[in-house]
């Protein structure tokens, strides 16, 4: 839960009145607190301050300019899986030696790219990329350092679709290919080999999934360095979940305790790659009530933001609590919560219980990971607006898309 509290029976995000916010702001608009930012990157810096380590916030969790800049400054490093990431984190400030580059489809454009960059890591995840990161690499006379991913073979109790670590996803490599990778790395010219990578999936309850991963992979490590090969860090990629309804999350500082138990018999400096846990209960989704619709089997609540703005509820059947701005005296009643896209998968929650009527305002909350990036311009809405409050004022970090910039960029004459 983000901090939301009810005060004189009106809503409150991060002691900000949100009606006062919706009535000054047209919705529907993304509301984030740069203290809760702040907080979650604290709680990995505080926890991993005594040991070898680097935090690469995962940039496809959020990739606001503001968000970016603001880690950034605080010494973040980031992982990145396209061009247009590499380029919006140097624009943001990011330091490129901070940085690890992963993904499966890597193009020689982003490739190029990020060796001009100088990045920190590539994380590579098959033979095919390791050969071609080694032939742009020596037509650029430059040295890519590489990491290469494992795919653990584990089973996470996660939504399927957000598991990565299993044995028929397509990232990473089985333990006995990242041996054969390693092997030729050797002999590849412009490669340097720093690392060995992993990253099991998304929305991940506590450390216990990272046990079996890491074994497995100092397993691998042990192997290399019979092969003379030496690996300078582990990078346990992202993961950990927040409480979104009941789940049960470790905290982020008892998550990097046991990570760091796991690993204390190593000399291995530790990356980890956080994504939801740093940005994922920093904002709400605030929405309006535009109509009340009864038919004979089912109560809609039909808001102004639709699945185009925020997508988790029906690609993933994520729960997000759903909440009156103004808890009114009015009697509940049963309700789905859908937005205005010619779509039945348009819903932000159903069966729920609310007192509302129309023109009121509505928030979904724990919105701030995979909430705006997975934003599109479906049924031609503009992408929404972004506010956070920065030092108890609120301020748009990223305006409402034009209706110019909405029709630009296409052919027009026949
Ligand atoms: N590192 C790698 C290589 C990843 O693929 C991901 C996320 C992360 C780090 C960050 O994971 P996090 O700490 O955020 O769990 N759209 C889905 C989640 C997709 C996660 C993709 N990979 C959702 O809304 O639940």
């Amino acid at each position: 839960m983000t901090s939301l509290t009810y005060n004189d029976d009106i809503l409150y995000f991060n002691s900000k009145n949100i009606l006062q916010i919706a009535k000054s702001y047209q919705t529907p608009f993304y509301l984030y607190s740069e203290n809760i930012i702040i907080d979650n990157l604290n709680e990995y810096q505080t926890s991993l301050q005594d040991i070898d380590s680097l935090i690469c916030y995962s940039v496809k969790a959020n990739s606001s300019m503001y968000i970016l800049s603001l880690l950034s400054k605080q010494g973040c490093g980031f992982d990145i899986v396209s061009g247009g990431e590499l380029l919006k984190v140097i624009k943001a400030g990011g330091d490129p030696t901070k940085i690890v580059f992963s993904g499966v489809g890597k193009t020689e454009e982003e490739i190029v790219m990020a060796l001009d960059q100088n990045i920190y890591c590539f994380n590579v995840e098959s033979m095919s990329e390791l050969y071609r990161l080694n032939n742009i690499a020596c037509d650029k006379k430059k040295e890519a350092k590489i990491a290469i991913r494992v795919n653990p073979e584990i089973n996470i109790d996660s939504h399927p679709y957000i598991t990565t670590g299993m044995k028929d996803n397509k990232f990473g490599v089985s333990q006995t290919e990242a041996m054969a990778m390693y092997k030729n790395a050797l002999s590849l010219s412009n490669i340097k080999i720093i690392g060995i990578d992993f990253h099991i999936g998304s929305q991940i309850e506590d450390a216990n999934p990272y046990k079996e991963s890491i074994l497995k992979v100092l397993e691998i490590t042990e192997l290399l360095k019979k092969e003379n090969i030496s690996i300078n860090h582990i990078d346990i990629g992202g993961g950990l979940g927040i409480k979104y309804e009941k789940e049960n999350i470790s905290s982020i500082s008892n998550f990097i305790e046991n990570i760091v138990n796991l690993l204390s018999k190593t000399d291995l400096k530790l990356i980890v790659e956080p994504g939801r846990s740093i940005v994922g209960n920093s904002a709400i989704l605030v929405t309006r009530v535009e109509y009340l619709k009864k038919t004979n089997t089912k109560n809609f609540i039909i808001v102004d933001a639709g699945m185009n703005d925020f997508i988790r509820p029906p690609l993933y059947g994520a729960f997000h609590s759903i909440l009156e701005v103004v808890n009114k005296k009015i009697p509940a009643e049963t309700y789905d919560v859908v937005g205005p896209i010619c779509e039945s998968t348009d819903f932000f929650g159903k069966e729920r219980n609310f007192k509302v009527e129309e023109g009121d305002f509505l928030i979904i909350d724990n919105v701030g990971a995979y909430g705006s990036v997975l934003s599109s311009n479906y049924n031609l809405r503009r992408k929404p607006l972004e506010l956070m409050i920065i030092n108890d004022e609120v301020q748009v970090i990223r305006s409402r898309e034009t209706y110019d910039q909405l029709l630009s960029n296409e052919k027009t004459n026949v």
